[in-house]
């Protein structure tokens, strides 16, 4: 059988097509970094390599460019390093020109590479991982995921570090003795002192260096949204180093590229500590979001609003961080590093009685995998009391991404309301101001990752390739039957229900997941003849009721 040919070109999300390197494009590549290198060190710069330059390591590799001195001259020149995959080559080309490869709501971000690549020359790119020879400190921005094997049993998933290995190895075999690596990825406790030191350690031993590898941890707290650059330099960090010699680089390091001044680190004494540090606070928090579903369902049967509830109990200055959780808790981070702690305790650190007392963890992820389920249940309902079928009925999704104002959709609430809908035989469509494009349904075959999507927890998924975000609501809306408010976007918060019936042409089903509608919109709604239903407000039923006691 004839093979498909190698593929030749990386494509960037906007449809530019770049010719991926050949082996012989290397040589002259490395010389070109070289050349830029020892300019740098002529000027007291220190050499910095950033693996990855994906959502956390661009922007991460741009502050550590943009970082000077006391005297005010810039410290750092940083090479940004990524595979020449298909998938990701484009970022390289891009960032030399001065261009983000991410997209952030952060006016801060496009400014800030362009700056550094195109007027200080303190940020460069390249495919070829040679540059790691030149290194003085290498940070790893590469991804470690968690592999969930089924939908709502995170306990059958697994964590993918073929990425942070393979990484690992490729640093062992080409920085010099005194170089400091910096892992900043989230990983499973214990991946930074058992995993990656004995890779570092076994390719220092091939190369007869007899010293021991300089390797720490400090992980990011990076927030997608406007406050992206000061939420990784001008935030509190935590670190710590597998020698008390690595543990003082890397302070040093990280005093001299964050705001440390304004927002002191805390060190750690082990690895471990701080790669715990990051598993629980994630955890913390998808705990007291899952937590709140059982009181949502609650709230939803008995006439309360849980919204109000949660505004009066967050006076209390001690239960201020109580937050109503959508569809869905999203994001790249909150579903999986639970699950990187579970599965690290059997796999790295060897113990066999995980299931004996991880029950919080475990079922706060499962819970939270799972509520945007009931969404579909709300939208079959609310067309059922209008008389209609949730079967070919038109329902509009608003709200794409997995938080306000922003456009990621990493795994999002809204990505499950949708799969679940089209299962039930829903025809969907997606309205989103932020996100252009929904990659999650578009590239399902192979995104996230081939047969990783979502879509195998399903059935009748093939024509979801096909959909597309629409930015103009009131197009979106021509002839819905149903609308379903997944994301508190700024441009959802008050739309008039008057217009959202004229432009749907007539009375539809409206499904409120997070908050969104206030009191008189719910009760405008009933009065235009709609439907209306929403998580955790129970207090619907008894507007419904006043307005057709008085029509
Ligand atoms: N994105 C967030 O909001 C966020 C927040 C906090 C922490 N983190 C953590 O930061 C880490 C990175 O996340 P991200 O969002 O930047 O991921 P990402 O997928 O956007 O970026 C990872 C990059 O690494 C590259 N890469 C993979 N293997 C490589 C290799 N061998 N050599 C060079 N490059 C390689 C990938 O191509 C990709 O560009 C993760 O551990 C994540 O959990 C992310």
């Amino acid at each position: 059988m004839p093979t498909d040919p190698k593929p030749t070109h990386s494509t960037s999300p906007s449809g530019e097509s770049f010719p991926i390197p050949q082996q012989k494009d290397y040589p002259k590549e490395f010389e070109r970094i070289q050349k830029l290198a020892d300019e740098a060190r002529k000027e007291n710069k220190e050499i910095v390599v950033v693996m990855g330059v994906g959502f956390v390591g661009a922007v991460m590799a741009a502050i550590i460019a943009d970082a000077r001195d006391g005297k005010g001259n810039h410290s750092k020149f940083v090479i940004g390093c990524q595979r020449p995959s298909v998938r990701s080559y484009w970022k390289i080309p891009l960032l030399n020109r001065g261009q983000s490869p991410v997209k952030a709501e952060d006016p801060q971000v496009d400014p800030m590479i362009s700056r550094c690549v195109l007027e200080s020359k303190t940020l460069t790119a390249t495919y070829n991982s040679d540059c790691l020879s030149l290194a003085d400190c290498v940070v790893v921005d590469v991804q470690c995921d968690f592999s969930k094997e089924d939908l709502g049993r995170m306990k059958t998933g697994q964590a993918d570090m073929a990425a942070l290995e393979a990484t690992m190895r490729t640093i062992g075999r080409k920085i010099p003795a005194e170089c400091l690596v910096l892992i900043e990825t989230t990983v499973a406790p214990g991946t930074t002192e058992f995993v990656a030191w004995p890779i570092l350690k076994k390719a220092f031993e091939r190369r007869g260096i007899e010293s021991v590898p300089l390797l720490s941890h400090s992980f990011e707290r990076v927030m997608p949204g406007r406050e992206y650059v000061a939420s990784i330099r001008d935030f509190w960090r935590v670190c710590s180093g597998c020698t008390p010699k690595a543990r003082d680089r890397v302070v040093t390091f990280l005093q001299e590229v964050l705001n440390t001044g304004e927002y002191p680190l805390t060190v750690m004494d082990r690895p471990i500590e701080s790669e715990t540090t990051k598993i629980v606070e994630n955890s913390y928090r998808a705990t007291i979001l899952a937590f709140l579903n059982e009181w949502s369902l609650f709230a939803e049967r008995n006439g309360v609003d849980l919204i109000k509830v949660i505004e009066a109990i967050k006076v209390r200055p001690t239960h201020s961080n109580i937050i109503f959780p959508g569809p869905g808790i999203g994001g790249y981070c909150l579903p999986k590093d639970g699950g990187l702690g579970y599965w690290a305790y059997r796999h790295i650190l060897g113990f066999e009685d995980g299931d004996h007392f991880f029950k919080i963890t475990p079922t706060a992820i499962d819970i939270n995998d799972t509520r945007a389920l009931h969404v579909a249940e709300l939208v079959r309902d609310a067309l059922r009391n209008m008389g209609r079928y949730i079967a070919a009925a038109d329902v509009l999704l608003c709200g794409a991404s997995y938080r306000q104002d922003v456009g990621d959709t990493r795994y999002s609430g809204s990505e499950l309301v949708v799969r679940k809908l089209t299962e039930m035989g829903a025809e969907m469509r997606v309205h989103d101001p932020y996100v252009e494009h929904w990659y999650e349904f578009e590239k399902q075959d192979v995104y996230p990752a081939p047969r990783r999507s979502w879509a195998r927890f399903f059935r009748s998924q093939d024509e979801l390739v096909n959909l597309r975000v629409s930015k103009d609501l009131s197009k979106a809306l021509k002839g819905a039957e149903a609308m379903v408010l997944a994301v508190p976007h700024k441009e959802y918060l008050d739309l008039d229900p008057d217009r959202v019936v004229e432009w749907a042409g007539g009375p539809l089903a409206v499904v409120d997941c997070f908050g969104i509608l206030p009191d008189d919109h719910i009760r405008r709604y009933f009065q235009l003849g709609c439907e209306v239903k929403a998580l955790g407000r129970g207090h619907i039923q008894r507007i419904k009721d006043e307005v057709r006691k008085k029509g």
